[in-house]
């Protein structure tokens, strides 16, 4: 049973995004609020904000950033999101849409913006948009987005109720249904993969 709303931010080193990079997309937009209604929200905790520079130890053989130490990152936010945000332990049941359309470089400031977008009895859509800014020139690109379907677990291990997160602004509804579509479109997938599983196994 959901114990109600939280009341109180909790620290970790996962910093609250009260400024957001340019060019930023919809589907994570942090910024959307009016600055009044900043902070006074009781679900200001279903959205948070990672900054981390890119060191040469971080390199893949090309030197360029490695793809599973991001996916790692990835799987950090989200589970910090999801976990401020049910207050309790969530796991990860999935991911959807890495896919790195540019390479990160060394040396690189990576910014990870996550956002509750959906929840649902005890599952939560978290998206995460990643962006990058290079120190001397000040360019900020946008790497990827991706969605991550967490599940809040309790004591027993099993899962339990999420706390309903409700959009409020024009911004959140819009992320809010997308989300409905994703849902939709796993469960397809998921049909389909079953299907050509079924037919190519002997
Ligand atoms: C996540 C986990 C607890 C779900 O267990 P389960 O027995 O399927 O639980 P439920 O049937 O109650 O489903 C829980 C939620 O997951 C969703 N879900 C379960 N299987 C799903 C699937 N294949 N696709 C989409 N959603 C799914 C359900 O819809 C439900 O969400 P809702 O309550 O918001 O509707 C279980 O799959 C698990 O422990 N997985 C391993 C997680 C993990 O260790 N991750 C780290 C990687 S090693």
């Amino acid at each position: 049973m959901w114990r109600g709303p939280p009341d109180d931010a909790c620290s970790t080193a996962v910093a609250d995004p009260s400024d957001t990079a340019p060019g930023e997309d919809p589907e994570m937009s942090t910024n959307t609020d009016p600055p009044a209604d900043r902070g006074s929200r009781d679900d200001d905790l279903h959205r948070l904000s990672m900054t981390i520079l890119m060191t040469p130890d971080m390199s893949n053989f090309a030197g360029n950033v490695h793809g599973g130490l991001l996916l790692k990152y990835l799987d950090q936010v989200a589970y910090t999101c999801a976990t401020r945000w049910a207050r309790t332990y969530a796991v990860t049941l999935s991911v959807d849409q890495v896919v790195f359309r540019e390479p990160v470089h060394v040396g690189e400031l990576v910014t990870f913006q996550a956002s509750v977008n959906r929840t649902g009895r005890t599952s939560m859509e978290i998206g995460v948009r990643v962006t990058t800014q290079d120190l001397v020139s000040q360019v900020v690109r946008h790497t990827n987005s991706c969605y991550f379907t967490m599940v809040a677990i309790g004591p027993d291990r099993r899962p339990v109720e999420v706390p309903p997160w409700q959009p409020r602004t024009a911004e959140e509804r819009r992320r809010h249904e997308a989300a409905g579509r994703r849902r939709e479109l796993r469960r397809e997938i998921e049909r389909a993969t079953t299907e050509i599983r079924a037919a190519t196994e002997h």
